[in-house]
């Protein structure tokens, strides 16, 4: 349809019409006919049988049958013929599940991303879907918080590159098989003190626009066409209602002009936040602070006649909202088809194919993180006659992570099916040991699991947190190892050496004492549909792990937050194994991480040599070439993440310690060496400096190469 047309359908609409085309409910109300009732956090809220055929959008249905089914009785009732909009939070697949996002991020490969990105789609667009609420792209510092899951860590370049990675991957140009993608959750969620979800959010404006802010402007620059304010307030303003930041910023100074949807009932919220006095006050705020549809509260629908009678709210502001949604529907080709990429039989065909396994397997592969390894690693097939797969991750298809939509356990291939499709003919045998619920102290399998273990030549013992402890509402005090895991851990190598930890999380996990006694640790995440697979792969060397994190691992909860970009203090500790009076320290253990950002091992070894710079001065609009020499000096192909940092020595502000500026993904067989370039441009020298304003000033440099954010190889460099 023209604009013009669009325009021409509000106007035929009626007033109640188009606070319906605002509103988005679970789809399951539309399963049912007659009135229903709205109930739940939201308000109590009587839809009659119109008014509900006039919903201008669904989320939360089960695929291609649902998706027909409810689009063609509501076409059948829908006055003015408007197609309703499938939405869905399509995460990390859609029935090919691949890895959570904070274990992606540690591929640090963009391709592999926008790839996945797209069989997502796919498979989604397939069953009904159009819209997904990913990417998700909140900074985060503080495992507590259950969502860390869904992010991609801690750095906000890394952030701003997978934003361009998902929002291609996911939406495209918008063509065949493509969705609409969905910025989230605007903005600074991830920072929720105490890592407690949907806690207050109180930073500065410089902290926000240089750590919480950058991943969203890359994805609006990348034509993202949906934003999702989040839960939290920022500047004491409820994010939903938060005009500043979605009409000031997002609008005003990003020129994004898609659809902003609330998070779920977040309208009706700005009451428990003690913002709005009623859901009247909430349904206005949030209109006229730029949001456009309401997501599962109805306060608009109850109140919107109301408001502009009363001039709380304007029609006009009301059509505007209409048209970005019809025009948002328009450009997904739904006038034309409102059953947009729905087929059956392609569905069959796509959906948990060869190929799609084959993606994900590869995603978990390049996923998974070599935390510790004296060498026992990778386990030799032909060296093996019986191994034991031990543990409460090792046998179960609940390796899946959330936000799963049609994927399902039963799909999964688990670490034991894993090792025994790969050591075909071998004799590999489970046993649990132990549950991974949280709480659980039952220690009864440990007899029948410890026995296996000493008759076996090796054991793979799977550890971790349990598949429903992280996520959406799942903030945690401790996030170590439940003790009945260390028991196990303990009483399985005391009968059997030849013992590698696999560990499955969502979240770093303070695991210094797994650190301490395992002779290997393999953190494979929640590695998706695949994960069985993936982890025979690596753990017997068909696969190399090459990961590397992209969120700091704390020694003990006591340092939440922690992050590699910190800033330096004025009395910076000077020793890490020593008592550091008077410097900002502990005095019952160290500042740096467990394992820091960046970080992650290899079965071969690369050795960093000649770091040199083609100039030593650069102007503002010169660049720089900074180059090392890299080696694989081991006895096996691997693939190293080069990681490019900078340190701005002086600034009108503190400066962090190191930035992440660049990353190449480099793949060297035994023996081979190759130089890695990396050219630094103004703009990543540039932060908002004490005027609030980006730039770059002139001063001392330093660029680090290496292969994590500890490393202390630096070449200076002058801005002048
Ligand atoms: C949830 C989440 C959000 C999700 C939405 C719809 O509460 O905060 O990430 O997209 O509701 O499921």
């Amino acid at each position: 349809m023209k604009k013009s047309e669009l325009k021409a359908l509000i106007k035929k609409m009626t007033l109640k019409e188009k606070l319906c085309q605002l509103t988005q409910e679970n789809a399951v109300m539309l399963e049912k006919s007659g009135g229903t009732k709205i109930t739940g956090p939201s308000t109590v809220t009587e839809f009659n049988e119109e008014e509900k055929y006039a919903l201008g959008s669904v989320l939360n249905f089960n695929g291609i049958e649902d998706a027909k089914k409810i689009q063609k009785q509501y076409l059948e009732r829908n006055r003015n013929k408007i197609p309703l909009l499938f939405m869905q939070d399509v995460i990390h697949g859609y029935k090919t599940i691949y890895p959570v996002n904070l274990g992606l991020a540690c591929s640090f490969d963009m391709q592999l991303i926008e790839e996945l990105s797209a069989m997502a789609a796919k498979e989604a667009a397939l069953n009904g879907v159009k819209v997904t609420f990913s990417p998700m792209l909140d900074l985060v510092r503080d495992a507590r918080w259950g969502r860390v899951v869904e992010s991609y860590g801690e750095d906000p370049f890394l952030g701003c590159e997978i934003a361009k990675a998902t929002v291609k991957g996911f939406q495209g140009d918008l063509g065949k098989y493509k969705i609409a993608a969905c910025l989230k959750h605007f903005a600074a969620y991830g920072a929720c003190e105490g890592g407690r979800e949907y806690n207050t959010v109180d930073m500065s404006e410089r902290t926000l626009r240089e750590y919480y802010l950058p991943a969203f402007k890359a994805a609006v620059d990348s034509g993202v066409r949906l934003a999702m304010p989040a839960f939290n307030i920022f500047d004491g303003i409820p994010m939903a209602a938060n005009k500043r930041l979605i009409d000031g910023v997002l609008k005003g100074e990003w020129k994004f002009d898609g659809v902003v949807i609330s998070d779920y009932c977040a309208y009706y919220e700005t009451i428990k936040h003690g913002y709005a006095k009623d859901y009247k006050q909430a349904a206005a705020d949030c209109l006229n602070a730029g949001t456009d549809i309401e997501m599962v509260s109805a306060s608009l629908i109850a109140a919107g006649e109301e408001l502009i009678k009363d001039g709380a709210i304007k029609e006009k502001d009301i059509d505007e909202a209409v048209y970005k949604v019809l025009k948002l529907k328009n450009d997904l080709g739904l006038f034309e088809n409102p059953y947009g990429d729905m087929d059956e039989v392609e569905e069959k065909a796509f959906s948990l194919s060869a190929e799609n396994r084959a993606l994900a397997r590869k995603a978990a592969n390049e996923s998974a993180v070599l935390l510790k390894n004296d060498g026992i690693l990778p386990i030799s097939e032909d060296k093996v006659r019986k191994v034991a797969v031990i543990g409460p991750l090792g046998n179960t298809g609940d390796i899946l992570g959330r936000w799963l939509c049609l994927g399902k356990y039963e799909d999964s291939v688990t670490v034991y099916d894993g090792v025994k499709n790969l050591l075909e003919g071998k004799e590999v045998e489970y046993a649990e040991g132990c549950k991974s619920d949280l709480f659980d102290v039952d220690e009864s399998g440990f007899g029948q699991a410890v026995a296996l273990a000493k008759s076996s030549d090796v054991v793979i013992l799977c550890l971790g947190e349990d598949g429903g402890d992280n996520g959406e509402g799942t903030s945690k005090m401790n996030i170590d190892l439940p003790d009945v895991q260390y028991k196990f851990f303990d009483e399985v190598r005391k009968v059997n050496p030849n013992t590698v930890v696999v560990l499955f999380t969502g979240r770093p996990l303070s695991v210094t004492r797994l650190d301490k006694n395992a002779r290997a640790i393999l953190n494979v995440w929640f590695p998706g549909t695949e994960g069985g697979n993936s982890v025979a792969d690596l753990l017997f060397g068909k696969a190399n792990p090459s990961g590397k994190l992209t969120m700091s691992f704390p020694y003990s909860v006591g340092q939440c937050p922690i992050y590699y970009n910190h800033y330096n203090t004025g009395r910076p500790r000077s020793d890490d194994n020593k008592r550091c009076p008077f410097q900002s320290a502990y005095i019952d253990g160290p500042n740096k991480p467990l394992y820091p950002f960046g970080y992650g091992l290899s079965y071969t070894e690369f050795a960093y040599s000649d770091l040199t710079a083609d100039k030593t001065i650069i102007r503002e609009n010169e660049k720089l070439t900074v180059s090392v020499k890299i080696k694989n000096v081991g006895n096996r192909e691997g693939t190293e993440i080069v990681q490019l940092y900078i340190k701005d020595w002086f600034g009108s502000t503190v400066r962090p310690v190191k930035e992440l500026k660049g990353f190449k993904r480099v793949t060297l067989k035994a023996g081979e060496e190759t130089v890695v370039s990396f050219e630094i441009v103004n703009d990543m020298l540039a932060f908002y400096g004490a005027d609030l304003k980006r730039k770059a000033e002139p001063g001392k440099f330093s660029a680090f190469i290496g292969t994590n954010s500890d490393t202390n190889d630096c070449i200076d460099f002058e801005l002048v």
